[in-house]
């Protein structure tokens, strides 16, 4: 049986005459693999060029003698303070030219070039180590890359890779001024060695340089990551190298950070303290699986999955029986191969003292332990059966980490986000039992029915003609408002009037547009009057026709939501943001028009998706609830286990499959 489930371990952190009660619960539990060493760099070096493996390799072979594999995790997210007292220049500095001290973690320059060769030498002694170790399979690169401090450091060793970046990108300082607009302001460079990094301004920053400045900081990651992935790729060529990424996080383009890894892993908290309560929305929970799915277009592992209470100085709410089980089966049912539970035991020190694990502070197998015994036993022997699968959805939404940059630079609504404005689209479908992938804007989207694409702010001519391509053959796409607006380097586009060459394809023009703030308006769709927020394009219509106009401001009656037949195809263009009530109705219409199949009937809470192999679709129901719940499924699936009755204990998952013919 392939590996599919474990524990984050910290050994470090208990002594070691618990380690082999730890390996012996492990394996009852039916613990597979821990993740180790992340965070334990001056334990593995407490002095320069001093090492102690003999710990971690004590405590791999006893793991390995239970059958229990290791992941490694290096230990470059937490530089030990020998270090920074010898070379204080790694400490990042920020954005008020502060330098930012050791005591927490992430106190690193990625750029430093000090910090480059610690690393060197500590990640070469550390996979020399264990690359023949029979208990060691793999790798996790750093910690959570982005987390914390990415686009903090504003040193010296930075802002020179910052000019080399510039330079490669744009080779004459002519056409870096052209491309930030810096006649604006007296804002003129006279070369590239004048320019910063971004440290406070007394008012207003360049939205062209922010931008310029969070790509470079995402290249820098990647790069930082290379540095490591190229010393384990050769001196450990039999084990697999991961990532665990934080789901939407920007800081580090999650694509091309994905190209270095054999596969991504991605960590999940839906009750972390900063959610609300009592818990994420299931739909940005689902979202957040999918666009990780999408990363390297494969299944993923989850290398944290909460286990306990999240929380470090303020807490979050207690997950109910049964609660972390039907998260952790939801992530497999989203593509997920393992899952590996943050944490094995809840840490009697330090910062993360309260951030719960499977066994609390005293060690003792509980309610949770039990419960996630129960589900290693019930899902474990299935799941060979469907690793490796994807789900094969009919709706795509487009995704891409520039214009969700543009949008931080430049939010228009205080309380717009990209992504929030992705989760809105996203739910409307998750809650009709859609399964959706998300897509890059370069990617093919000839194999879906139906295409959204929110924010398509940034716009470049390629970008138009990939859309174009899509409606033409056949296709049914989804615009928004703040659609090209902008040209790739962040400047507002002058030649058309909005939505750009895309108004043809769509059948509009949008000659003027109101912010709403606060206010909330209205738009008549059928007979039915819903609430808009944040934005109104005030459309013309240039041969599309209208399917919900505007019911409140002066420009009340003029289109809001736009239908036009272009070719095979047809172009919807949703200019606001439309509601709760709006936004599944408007979906519920977008459906129907491109055929797109729902899986059931079921409460909101009530997650259907499927994965599918070459031969069986693999179908799993899951109830977030704790309450019983009914469901009707569309189409006849075989339950895998127990009698079909389309009802569901609180927090029950049933797993269904289909053999295809
Ligand atoms: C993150 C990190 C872990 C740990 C947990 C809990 O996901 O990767 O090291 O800090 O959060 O805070
Ligand atoms: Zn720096």
């Amino acid at each position: 049986m392939s590996i599919h489930f474990g524990v984050d371990y910290y050994p470090e952190h208990w002594e070691r005459e618990r380690w082999e009660t730890d390996a012996k619960l492990m394996k009852e539990m039916g613990v597979q693999v821990v993740r180790m060493a992340e965070f334990s760099w001056f334990k593995m070096e407490p002095q320069e060029g001093e090492f102690h493996f003999e710990w971690l390799e004590d405590a791999v072979n006893l793991l390995n003698q239970y059958g229990i594999k290791t992941i490694l995790g290096t230990p470059t997210a937490a530089p030990p303070k020998w270090m920074l007292d010898k070379n204080p220049e790694i400490q990042p500095i920020d954005r008020e030219g502060r330098r930012r001290r050791f005591g927490g973690r992430h106190h690193d320059c990625q750029s430093n070039e000090v910090y480059r060769a610690h690393i060197k030498r500590f990640v070469t002694a550390m996979s020399e180590k264990f690359a023949d170790n029979p208990g060691v399979i793999g790798w996790q690169i750093d910690n959570e890359l982005g987390n914390s401090h990415a686009d903090l450091c504003m040193c010296n060793a930075c802002r020179l890779n910052f000019e080399k970046w510039l330079l490669r990108k744009y080779g004459k300082i002519e056409r870096l001024n052209e491309a930030w607009g810096t006649a604006f302001w007296s804002q003129g460079y006279n070369k590239f060695s004048q320019i910063g990094t971004p440290l406070v301004t007394v008012v207003g920053e360049n939205p062209s340089a922010m931008l310029d400045w969070k790509c470079f900081c995402s290249d820098l990651i990647v790069d930082f990551a290379k540095w490591q992935a190229d010393i384990i790729r050769e001196k450990c060529p039999n084990h697999f190298i991961t990532h665990n990424y934080m789901c939407f996080d920007d800081k580090v383009n999650y694509y091309d950070l994905g190209e270095l890894l054999d596969f991504v892993s991605n960590d999940v908290y839906p009750a972390g303290h900063w959610h609300p309560q009592p818990h994420q929305p299931l739909y940005e929970t689902a979202a957040a699986h999918d666009v990780v799915r999408s990363y390297k277009k494969q299944p993923f592992w989850i290398m944290e999955q909460q286990s306990g209470i999240a929380g470090w100085e303020i807490m979050g709410r207690l997950p109910k029986p049964g609660q972390i089980s039907a998260w952790a089966m939801q992530s497999v049912a989203h593509g997920a191969d393992a899952v590996v539970f943050f944490r094995w035991r809840t840490c009697a020190m330090g910062t993360e003292q309260f951030w719960h694990g499977i066994l609390g502070h005293s060690g003792k197998p509980g309610r949770v332990y039990d419960e996630i015994k129960h589900l290693t036993e019930t899902f474990a022997k299935h799941m060979d059966a469907f690793e490796g699968s994807m789900p094969n959805p009919e709706v795509a939404i487009v995704y891409n980490v520039r214009q969700n940059y543009a949008f931080q630079i430049q939010p228009h609504h205080p309380k717009l986000t990209y992504v929030k404005e992705i989760y809105k689209y996203y739910r409307a479908f998750y809650e009709k039992k859609i399964p959706v992938d998300f897509v890059q804007d370069t990617d093919d989207l000839s194999k879906y029915k139906l295409v959204i694409a929110p924010l398509q702010f940034l716009m470049i001519p390629e970008l138009e003609q990939h859309y174009f391509d899509y409606v033409e053959n056949g296709g049914h796409l989804v615009l928004t408002m703040r659609t090209g607006v902008k040209d790739a380097t962040n400047l507002c586009m002058t030649d058309r009037e909005l939505p750009g060459r895309l108004g043809d394809l769509c059948g509009i023009t949008i000659p003027e547009y109101d912010c709403l703030l606060e206010a909330t308006g209205g738009v008549l769709y059928g007979k039915k009057e819903y609430l808009i927020k944040k934005w109104c394009d005030l459309i013309e219509l240039k041969g599309a026709r209208s399917l919900a106009e505007y019911s409140t401001g002066f420009y009340k009656q003029l289109p809001a939501v736009t239908e036009n037949k272009y070719e095979k195809g047809i172009a919807w263009y949703i200019g606001t943001e439309p509601g709760n009530d709006l936004m599944e109705d408007l979906v519920e219409y977008f459906t129907r028009r491109s055929d797109v199949a729902t899986l059931g009937t079921a409460a909101d809470e009530v997650e259907m998706i499927t994965r599918e192999t070459s031969d069986s679709i693999w179908l799993f129901v899951i109830n977030h609830t704790d309450d019983e719940q009914v469901y009707h499924l569309h189409g006849w699936y075989e339950m895998v286990e127990g009698e079909r009755e389309e009802f569901l204990q609180p927090f029950e998952v049933q797993l269904f499959v289909k053999r295809k013919k």
